[in-house]
C-alpha cells in the first residue's frame, strides 16, 4: 500500500508517519491489512530529512493541482491522510491565502484522490473550530450545527461536506475526524489561536514562563496525539459498511482549563523535581475573542461508537509527552 500524508512535515502528520512505519501495514478497501511499501510526505516545508526508505518527501504546496496529482499519483491501493492546513491565527489574518490554500488545496486533494485507481479511503483532519456562535451546545455532538466563527473553521465545514459529497458520489471513501485542540505540541509556539493550549503546560515543564493570553477560566476541548494519531489510523480502518452519509466524527476531549493545567503541572514538575516556570497574564483581546467563539466541550460518543479511542487522563497526556519529548522522570 502507498500513503500519502499531506501536511506531513508538521506536529501530527510527522509522527502519524512515524507510527505507520513502526505499524508496517494499515488495513484499507480489502479488508485486511497490506503491507506499507511507500508513505508519501506532501508538506511546504520538512524540519528534518526522512530516515526510512520506505519515506519520501515532496517539497510543495498543496494549491498547486499539478503538485498534488504528481504526489498522490494515480496508483490503487492508496491511502490518503489530508492534514496540511493554514492555522487558524494565519486563517483570520489572511483570508485570501486560507482560501487557497484549505478550500482549494482541499479541493486539489480530494480531485486526486477521486482520480486515482481503487476509490481510495481519504482521512480528513477538520477541526471543532467548525462549531460557532450561537448554535453551539455544552456539549457540542456530531448533531449540533456547524456555524464557525473564524475562516480558519469555515474552511474546514467546507472541507468536511465536500468529503461526504465526494463519498456519497463513489469518488472516494472519505471519512473526517472533527480534532479538538491536541495537545502537548513541543518545540516553539506557533499562529495557532489554540497555541496557549499546549503552551500551558510545554513552557511551564521547561522551567520558562508561559504568556497566557485568554482568561484562566477558560474552557476548552483537548486531547493527547497520541490518541489523535491512534483515532486517524482507527477511522482509516472502519469498514465503509459501517458508515453512513455523515462521515464527519468529532474526538472525544477533555474540558480544561488553564486552572486546571497550572495545578497539574506543578503535581507532575513536584514528581520529577522540575521547578515549574510560571503562567503569566497577557491577555490578548484578540485570541480571547477566537476562543470565545470555539466550543468549551465536545461529546465525541458517536466516534467511541466507531471504535475510535478516547484520551486517557489529562496526567498520562502530560507525561507522556515528557516522554516523547521532554525531561525523563529522575
Ligand atoms: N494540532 C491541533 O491542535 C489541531 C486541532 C484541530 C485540527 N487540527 C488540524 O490537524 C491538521 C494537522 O495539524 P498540526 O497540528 O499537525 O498542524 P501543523 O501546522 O503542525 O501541520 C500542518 C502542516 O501543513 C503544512 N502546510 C501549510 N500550508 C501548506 C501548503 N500550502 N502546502 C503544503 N503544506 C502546507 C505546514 O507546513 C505544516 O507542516 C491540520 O489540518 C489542522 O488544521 C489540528
Amino acid at each position: 500500500m502507498k500513503i500519502i500524508i499531506t501536511g506531513g512535515g508538521g506536529f501530527l502528520g510527522s509522527q502519524l508517519g512515524q507510527k505507520l512505519l513502526q505499524r508496517g501495514e494499515l488495513t484499507g478497501p480489502s479488508g485486511a491489512p497490506e503491507k506499507i511499501r511507500q508513505i508519501v510526505l506532501l508538506d511546504a516545508v520538512f524540519h528534518r530529512p526522512a530516515t526510512d526508505a520506505r519515506v519520501r518527501q515532496i517539497s510543495g504546496d498543496i494549491s498547486d493541482r499539478s503538485t498534488v496529482f504528481a504526489a498522490i499519483g494515480g496508483e490503487a491501493a492508496t491511502a490518503i491522510f489530508h492534514l496540511a492546513s493554514m492555522v487558524s491565527g494565519e486563517c483570520e489574518e489572511r483570508f485570501d491565502d486560507a482560501l487557497r490554500v484549505n478550500l482549494d488545496g482541499g479541493r486539489n486533494v480530494f480531485e486526486a484522490a477521486r482520480a486515482a485507481a481503487g476509490r481510495p479511503r481519504v482521512i480528513f483532519a477538520s477541526s471543532i473550530a467548525g462549531y460557532g456562535g450561537a448554535a453551539m451546545q455544552d456539549p457540542n455532538t456530531d448533531r449540533t450545527k456547524l456555524t464557525p466563527q473564524t475562516t480558519y473553521g469555515m474552511t474546514k465545514a467546507i472541507c468536511e461536506l465536500l468529503v461526504n459529497d465526494h463519498s456519497r458520489k463513489g469518488h472516494f471513501d472519505g471519512r473526517t475526524a472533527r480534532l479538538p485542540t491536541v495537545i502537548i505540541r513541543p518545540g516553539q509556539p506557533n499562529a495557532a489561536a489554540s497555541s496557549w493550549a499546549s503552551g500551558m503546560f510545554r513552557e511551564p515543564l521547561k522551567g520558562v514562563a508561559c504568556a497566557l493570553p485568554v482568561h484562566r477560566d477558560q474552557c476548552h476541548p483537548m486531547t493527547g496525539y497520541r490518541t489523535v494519531i491512534d483515532s486517524l489510523i482507527a477511522l482509516h480502518e472502519v469498514p465503509e459498511s459501517q458508515l453512513g452519509d455523515d462521515r464527519s466524527y468529532v474526538l472525544p476531549a477533555h474540558r480544561v482549563t488553564p486552572n486546571l493545567a497550572e495545578a497539574l503541572v506543578r503535581e507532575v514538575a513536584a514528581e520529577r523535581g522540575i521547578t515549574p516556570g510560571p503562567i503569566s497574564e497577557a491577555f490578548d483581546a484578540r485570541i480571547q475573542g477566537i476562543v470565545s467563539n470555539w466550543p468549551v466541550s465536545v461529546d465525541g460518543a458517536r466516534a467511541t461508537a466507531l471504535g475510535l479511542p478516547s484520551p486517557p487522563p489529562l496526567k498520562i497526556i502530560v507525561e507522556q509527552y515528557l516522554e516523547d519529548f521532554g525531561q525523563p522522570a529522575r
